[in-house]
Formats: structure tokens, C-alpha cells, sequence
């Protein structure tokens, strides 16, 4: 198998590789294609009926596992080793209950209105960046599930894909990168300019 990364995405590790579960894929396109229909399935039972609370860390790696089960042997576990993107990963759980707690709060309190809740919720899960890889898919689908709870709809992302290096993405990375720097502004924007 020959990855090819986008712009913003995590490099797999070789250690990681070796828990590719199909065999017969060698092109990036054919894994994200695999990807894909191993997500859909999962994106289907997440949303059929409640399935548990995306503000619980143990649902949040199981809905990973089920976005992943017949891709990865580690899908919905912790990453062991640091990558380009995300805390070190010691850090996980410590920052996880942290992000939690704060969008609880933030629910509570009606800090934000609820889009901009399931985006900053969105931001902080893929900055801490649970898994070794699927962070980004497992963070939209994350998000859209909150908002879903919290406003019944789901985000548009753009209406288009953000796996494959073209000009939404960048706009869409670009935005991540504004609000690792504290501004949420222009993923908002590009959440609801959709
Ligand atoms: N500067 C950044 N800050 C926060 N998140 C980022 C940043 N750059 C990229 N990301 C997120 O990381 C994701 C890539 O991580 P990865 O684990 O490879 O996910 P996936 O395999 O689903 O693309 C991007 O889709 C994006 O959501
Ligand atoms: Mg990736």
C-alpha cells in the first residue's frame, strides 16, 4: 500500500500500516474508497436512532471504531505516538475531559448558539487528535452528531469532500489553523457559508 497524503493530513506510522486490515488495496484512492463504505455503514447506524453522547469519551472512541472496524485493527484506539497535529500523546485523556467538561459548560450556560458550540467542539477534538488516523472524518461526523442534539441538522462542510488536497480543503484547513490561533471566525464561515 502507497500513501499519498493531502495538505493538513496525519502521516501513518509503519507500525500503524501493518494494521491495515485489507489486503488488496495499493492506491491511496482505493483506501479512501474502502474508507468510505466502512464509514457510511457507520455514519448509518449513528444516526438511525440515539446511539450514545458525543460528549462521552468512551462513545467518542467507539463511534472511531465503527467508522474504521474493517479498515484499521487500532480503529477507536488512543494514538501511542506523537504526530505532526495534536497534543503529545500522554496528554489525550487529561485534554479530552477538559474539552468536555468545557462544552458542557459552554450548553449549559448557552455560551455560544449551538452551531458555534459543535464548532469549537469540532476544532478542539481534532486539535487534540484522538487516533493515530481518521481524526478529521471522526471529528465532522462528531460534530455533526452534536449538532444534531443540539439543534436537529447536521453541518454542510462545504458540500463537498474535504478528504481529497483541493481548494475547499485548503480553505477548510486554513480555518482549523485560524482557530488553533484563537479565532473561530473563519470556521464559522466556512461552516455556514456552505
Ligand atoms: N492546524 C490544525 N489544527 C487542527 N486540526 C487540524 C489542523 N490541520 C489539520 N487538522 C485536522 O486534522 C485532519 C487530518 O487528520 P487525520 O487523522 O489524517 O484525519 P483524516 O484521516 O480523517 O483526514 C484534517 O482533516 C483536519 O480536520
Ligand atoms: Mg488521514
Amino acid at each position: 500500500m502507497r500513501f499519498e497524503y493531502a495538505p493538513g493530513a496525519t502521516p501513518i506510522d509503519p507500525d500503524e500500516a501493518k494494521g491495515l486490515i485489507p489486503a488488496h488495496l495499493t492506491l491511496q484512492r482505493e483506501l479512501n474508497e474502502y474508507e468510505e463504505s466502512n464509514i457510511l455503514e457507520a455514519t448509518a447506524w449513528l444516526f438511525a436512532r440515539r446511539r450514545g453522547d458525543p460528549l462521552d469519551e468512551r462513545f467518542i472512541h467507539v463511534v472511531h471504531g465503527r467508522m474504521f472496524n474493517q479498515t484499521w485493527k487500532w480503529a477507536g484506539k488512543s494514538r501511542r505516538t506523537d504526530k505532526n497535529i495534536g497534543v503529545s500523546w500522554f496528554e489525550i485523556p487529561v485534554r479530552l475531559r477538559q474539552m468536555l467538561g468545557d462544552v458542557r459548560a459552554q450548553i449549559e450556560h448557552q455560551a455560544y448558539s449551538p452551531v458555534e458550540i459543535a464548532a469549537r467542539y469540532h476544532h478542539r477534538l481534532v486539535a487534540i487528535h484522538v487516533i493515530p488516523n481518521g481524526n478529521g472524518r471522526h471529528a465532522r461526523l462528531m460534530a455533526d452528531l452534536l449538532l444534531t442534539e443540539l439543534a436537529g441538522r447536521r453541518f454542510e462542510w462545504g458540500r463537498g469532500s474535504l478528504v481529497a488536497a483541493n481548494e475547499l480543503r485548503a480553505r477548510y484547513i486554513a480555518a482549523l489553523q485560524a482557530a488553533d490561533a484563537g479565532d473561530c471566525q473563519p470556521l464559522l464561515a466556512f461552516l455556514e457559508n456552505a
